[in-house]
């Protein structure tokens, strides 16, 4: 199965994806994680991307889809995997769609986690992620077992450069302005399941798989 996970930031995507992606043992893809992890290497591609992710803007689209369409033609997403992050604009989703015809695949579902937006600016501030696996904590809704470490791998906990609050109104505005069109789109091909992302993560996560009518381990 190709997943999309949409929402805007802090909404739980990466949260959720790695919950499903346990459940569904697919591959989780998250566009900002590679971005950050292109930037820990000082690569090219990390720099330019920090330029924007610094403003909050939305990282041009040929360097966003380039970056995905190399990442999703890996062997292990060639049965399926859950997209994080991307599409994020009309255009993104109009390639990946052209591209997966191109290949004989197509998108499943678009999950759209929905969560006001004072609850968003909330848990963006009480973030803090793993250096080396990525998985999202917080310090009052999930936080670690041993603050500053990472409960799965023991790497350090970090907070992005990002979630500061005048970068976090400008990443509400874009998500607002250039990804909730792409609601319509999946719409219209009768792909789009919305959850209320307003519940706690454990809920959250049941509603998506119950949607998805994917078995739930006990
Ligand atoms: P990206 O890394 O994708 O960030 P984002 O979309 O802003 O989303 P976040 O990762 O901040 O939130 P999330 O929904 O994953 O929430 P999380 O699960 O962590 O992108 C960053 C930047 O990269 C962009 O601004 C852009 O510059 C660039 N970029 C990326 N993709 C791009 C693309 N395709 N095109 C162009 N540019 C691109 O949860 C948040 C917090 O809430 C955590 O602390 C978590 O523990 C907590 N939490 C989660 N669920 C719940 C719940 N149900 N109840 C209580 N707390 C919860
Ligand atoms: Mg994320």
């Amino acid at each position: 199965m190709y997943i999309i996970m949409l929402g805007a930031p802090g909404a739980g995507k990466g949260t959720q994806a790695d919950i499903l992606s346990q459940e569904m043992n697919l591959p989780h893809i998250a566009s900002g994680d590679l971005f950050r992890q292109a930037l820990e290497e000082r690569t090219g591609v990390g720099l330019l991307a920090k330029s924007y992710m610094d403003k909050g803007e939305l990282v041009p689209d040929e360097v966003a889809i380039k970056m995905i369409l190399e990442r999703i033609n890996q062997p292990d997403c060639a049965a399926g995997c859950l997209f994080d992050g991307f599409p994020r604009t009309l255009h993104q989703a109009e390639v990946l769609d052209k591209a997966f015809r191109e290949q004989g695949k197509t998108i499943d579902k678009a999950i759209y986690i929905e969560v006001p937006n004072g609850e968003l600016v909330k848990r963006l501030s009480g973030r803090w992620l793993c250096r080396t696996c990525q998985i999202p904590y917080h310090i009052i809704n999930s936080p670690p077992k041993t603050p500053g470490k990472c409960d799965k791998c023991d790497g350090e906990l970090y907070q992005r450069s990002d979630d500061k609050e005048k970068t976090i109104k400008e990443r509400l505005s874009i998500f607002f302005t250039q990804t909730i069109p792409i609601l319509d789109y999946y719409k219209k091909q009768n792909k789009l399941i919305k959850v209320n992302g307003n519940l706690g993560i454990q809920e959250v996560a049941r509603a998506i798989i119950s949607a998805l009518k994917v078995p739930m381990s006990p």
